[in-house]
């Protein structure tokens, strides 16, 4: 359950398919020490297919941690953050990926829309301060498709409750305007928010890797994907209006849809065509920097082996 809910993240630029690199424990030597790495800490970018960082390639070793800001705002479960920080810089691993989002569950973030939980967004802020500390850059992702924290039916209860929500359909979230503005002010507010620790504004630190607009995104009301495709058109075009620093990716699973008919036989199975995602045709979208893929051969392949 909690790789459902985690998401097996796997990195790699847009048309770099030929090395997929997974949750990697190689040691990629030791790391320099921390006092080194602090003097020059860019941000990552990106020529063609390849990440860039300070002129040259940069390669990630990634994991999956997305619980850090919920632990970090508990003063018992805070020191954890740095413990895995720690335990990851130290295998030589160099981007976490963890949610910058909470909506409405216990040690919500944003406890209704445009309303924020100070102390939770300070937990965030500890949270990008240790992985500075430790050489970590973040992948922040910005809401879930899925229930856990919250997620897109927490919004479309929102606008429910509110009076304004078009249909009660969990998908609402990705076509109703309201619901579409809850999430444009969610984005703003996270990407303009100064970090009371480092004196940072999100949008300029370098800290962050990359965002990721909403982990594991399906519309399966509409399988065309057109749905989805118009929503991560708008949602990325409003993340690089606002940031033009950061590298920007979708949070997909990377299922083949309608729009490239020869790659269907690549999926899982027939269902992962259905859910109105379209890996090629949402990752070509030209806010969009890099696609990702996640994993889950126990669930798709049950009872095959
Ligand atoms: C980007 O890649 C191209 C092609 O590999 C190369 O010619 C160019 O110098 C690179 N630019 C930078 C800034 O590294
Ligand atoms: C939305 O999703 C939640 C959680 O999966 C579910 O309980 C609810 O019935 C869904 N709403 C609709 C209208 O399908």
């Amino acid at each position: 359950m909690e790789r459902m809910v985690g998401g097996n993240g796997l990195f790699y630029p847009i048309l770099g398919f030929a090395s997929c690199v997974t949750f990697i424990y190689l040691s990629f030597g030791d790391l320099m020490p921390n006092n080194e790495k602090e003097q020059k800490f860019g941000f990552v970018e990106r020529n063609g297919t390849q990440f860039m960082l300070d002129g040259s390639a940069f390669y990630i070793n990634g994991w999956n941690s997305y619980w850090l800001m919920d632990h970090a705002a508990d003063e018992y479960t805070k020191p954890r953050v740095r413990a895995m920080l720690q335990a990851g810089a130290k295998m030589g691993l160099t981007v976490c990926r963890t949610w910058a989002f909470n909506d409405g569950a216990y040690n919500a973030l944003q406890s209704s829309p445009g309303r924020f939980n100070e102390h939770v967004f300070k937990a965030l802020d500890h949270v990008i301060a240790e992985a500075r500390q430790h050489g970590v850059r973040l992948l922040l992702s910005l809401v879930n498709n899925l229930q856990a924290y919250g997620g897109k039916t927490q919004y479309v209860k929102w606008a429910w409750e509110e009076g304004i929500g078009l249909s009660a359909s969990n998908d609402s979230f990705f076509f109703d305007p309201s619901i579409r503005s809850y999430f444009k002010t969610y984005i703003k507010t996270v990407l303009t928010r100064r970090n009371t620790i480092t004196g940072i504004e999100y949008r300029n630190d370098p800290t962050i890797f990359a965002w990721e607009l909403i982990n594991e995104p399906r519309c399966m009301s509409d399988a065309s994907g057109d749905t989805l495709q118009d929503w991560i058109e708008e949602m990325s075009a409003f993340v690089k209006s606002i940031d033009k620093n950061h590298l920007l990716t979708v949070g997909l699973e990377g299922f083949y849809g309608p729009k490239t008919p020869k790659s269907l036989t690549m999926n899982p199975e027939e269902w992962a065509s259905r859910l109105g995602a379209d890996f090629i045709r949402n990752s070509k979208i030209s806010y969009i920097d890099f696609a990702s893929v996640h994993i889950y051969p126990d669930h798709w392949f049950h009872g095959k082996a």
